[in-house]
């Protein structure tokens, strides 16, 4: 069975000294028995790609723009983030589709950019709290994965996937191991329709996750991993939640 992987979102927190410290008590861990990143506000790549050079996690940013080049004031192209070492980039968090309005055409070029410059997208999505309770998660989340899907074509299996239920995002209120092992079987049904390689994806769960739920969650069988924000943000936590994912 291939590792699993596990990804901080540290969204717009931290500062230089806080970062250093932080990433510092990760390293200090030692290894980790699974893939491992963290995904850190732009201005921070560059002391990130840094301080981890000689290790074996990884780095990433949180967003990245559809578009290669040219006059898009404010955004990050993925050239400029595979020149800063980044190896994922988080695309269509719940936090962007909602705060900023991002389709899911949008969502699905975002995904195309990365992959077309060396990055990995992880690609997120997952249904509001008033969606699950009108029964509209499955039909959803298979919106918003056909989009990608069907943007990407093949390629589609070069991507991680991550379930976040809005609900349970920085809210302390997690999905069962079932209610998240049932939504990720649907994914991985969908992407079998879709390419040869999905048995082979990882799909993370995100929402949440805690030292304490991180083991039940990441036994479920299509639960390749976990997106991590609030627990990303203290190296003890983290490093416990990596270890969680043997
Ligand atoms: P949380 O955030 O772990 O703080 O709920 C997860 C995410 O938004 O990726």
């Amino acid at each position: 069975m291939s590792k699993k992987l596990v990804v901080g979102n540290w969204k717009m927190h931290g500062d230089r000294a806080g970062n250093s410290e932080l990433l510092a008590g990760i390293l200090a861990a030692g290894p980790l028995p699974c893939d491992a990143a963290v995904c850190v506000p732009f201005v921070y790549l560059a002391d990130t790609a840094v301080s981890l050079a000689a290790s074996a996690l990884r780095w990433g940013a949180q967003d990245v723009s559809a578009h290669a080049r040219g006059a898009y004031t404010g955004e990050v192209s993925a050239p400029m983030l595979r020149e800063l070492g980044c190896r994922y980039v988080i695309v269509g968090h719940s936090e962007r589709r909602g705060g900023h309005a991002e389709s899911d055409a949008l969502v699905a070029d975002k995904a195309k950019a990365a992959l077309a410059h060396g990055l990995t997208p992880i690609v997120c999505l997952g249904e509001t709290l008033e969606q699950r309770e009108s029964g509209q998660t499955e039909a959803v989340v298979k919106r918003q994965l056909s989009a990608v899907i069907h943007v990407l074509g093949h390629c589609a299996g070069e991507i991680v996937v991550a379930y976040e239920p809005v609900w349970a995002i920085g809210t302390g209120r997690t999905a069962s191991p079932d209610q998240a092992q049932s939504v990720h079987a649907i994914l991985r049904t969908q992407l079998r329709a879709a390419t040869a390689h999905a048995d082979a994806m990882k799909i993370l769960y995100g929402g949440s996750v805690k030292p304490d739920n991180a083991a039940t969650l990441f036994a479920q069988a299509d639960i390749d991993g976990g997106l991590i924000g609030g627990a990303s943000l203290k190296a003890a936590e983290f490093v416990s939640i990596c270890r969680a994912a043997q």
